[in-house]
């Protein structure tokens, strides 16, 4: 079997610690997950705001190192890969932010961020192919390049900069897009057609998708597969159907009780169903939450075990972990074994 294209391997990330900052915030610990190089899949990562996605994003894109683990771009480490091997990385996988205005130069038509990926990585283009890519970009995402090149960021409508975003990671011809919030900064009436957009990507493209998402109803829409954070933990992980119709964990039952499925349409936040919100505790430090199970505080079935030690992810389905002490009978999966889920493998 060939490395996997992408691969988090009991991924940690810790922030702060240093001289004058002695608590350390545990962002993500012990993330595995992996995008196979055989077979494009889509992977949803959920979880509340501060739950650690944005972190697990960045781990994978190579923006943040990890502060343990690995992260793996075809069998390698980030940091060990070579120049040649890290353009390659650099093209393949590619990012869609929450924010695309982070990304846009006010002062820059919105030419500017497609030409310069395009002038980077493909030097050998004519002007007119270039040109031509970034048509085929625009009209890939249901942009008319006519109405849209040419113009400034301001002239542009959130919903046709987020297009714009998506373009920009297509012309690069990728095989993962990591797209973190990508529709949450974007008018209601428009979410849907942009991840229309993103899953057809998926399907015609055979691009790969991992989406970060507070919003478990457009997980459950998207993906095949699911890992659900809570305080830099996954707490549950793998096929979509099983976590989200018949959830494990204390904390995915919370969620998922919270909204109706199948037609869910309500939103993570939004609806009357209250869990505990004065208790949003403060993300887990190196020296308490991470050695018990971060949940316990809020969790209706903790039991003294769960506030000493952090229960693994073990098998309660065939398709599916969860980091629950509930089901202690299961057996703890390896850490190669949580990245096979992720995905819908073995
Ligand atoms: N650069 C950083 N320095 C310090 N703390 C950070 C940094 N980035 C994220 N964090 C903290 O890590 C936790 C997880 O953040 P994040 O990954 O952004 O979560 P999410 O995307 O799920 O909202 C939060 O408590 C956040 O404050
Ligand atoms: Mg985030």
């Amino acid at each position: 079997m060939s490395a996997p294209l992408l691969e988090a391997r009991g991924a940690h990330r810790a922030f702060g610690g240093g001289v004058f900052d002695r608590q350390q915030l545990v962002a993500v610990a012990d993330a595995s997950l992996v995008i196979p190089a055989d077979k494009p899949v889509v992977v949803a990562i959920a979880g509340e705001s501060g739950s650690g996605k944005t972190t697990l994003a960045r781990l994978l894109l190579g923006i943040l190192p990890p502060t343990g683990g690995s992260v793996r771009y075809q069998g390698t480490e980030l940091s060990e890969l070579d120049a040649k091997a890290h353009q390659a990385f650099r093209r393949q996988v590619q990012a869609v932010f929450q924010d695309p205005f982070e990304v846009f130069n006010p002062f820059y038509r919105v030419d500017h961020p497609l030409m310069v990926p395009i002038a980077k990585f493909f030097p050998g283009l004519s002007r007119a192919e270039r040109r031509q890519r970034i048509e085929e970009g625009l009209q890939a995402v249901g942009l008319r390049p006519e109405e849209t090149l040419g113009r400034y960021p301001h002239q542009l409508s959130g919903g046709q900069r987020q297009r714009i975003m998506v373009a920009r990671a297509l012309l690069l011809n990728p095989r993962v897009i990591v797209a973190d919030e990508p529709v949450s900064m974007v008018d209601a009436s428009l979410r849907a057609t942009i991840l229309e957009t993103l899953s057809r990507i998926h399907r015609e493209r055979g691009i790969s998708l991992v989406y970060i998402t507070h919003d478990l109803t457009t997980a459950y829409q998207l993906s095949h597969t699911i890992l659900v954070m809570y305080q830099g933990a996954v707490v549950e992980v793998g096929d979509v159907e099983q976590v989200i119709k018949a959830p494990k964990h204390p904390y995915t039952q919370l969620l998922v009780s919270s909204i109706p499925l199948p037609d869910a349409t309500r939103r993570w936040g939004e609806d009357a169903v209250d869990v505990a919100p004065s208790s949003v505790a403060e993300p887990p430090t190196a020296e308490d939450g991470v050695s018990g199970c971060a949940f316990a505080e809020r969790c209706p079935h903790a039991m003294p075990r769960c506030r000493k030690q952090r229960p693994p992810l073990v098998q309660t389905d065939a398709g599916r972990a969860a980091a629950c002490y509930l089901y202690e009978d299961a057996m703890v999966l390896s850490e190669a074994q949580v990245a096979g889920l992720s995905c819908g493998g073995q």
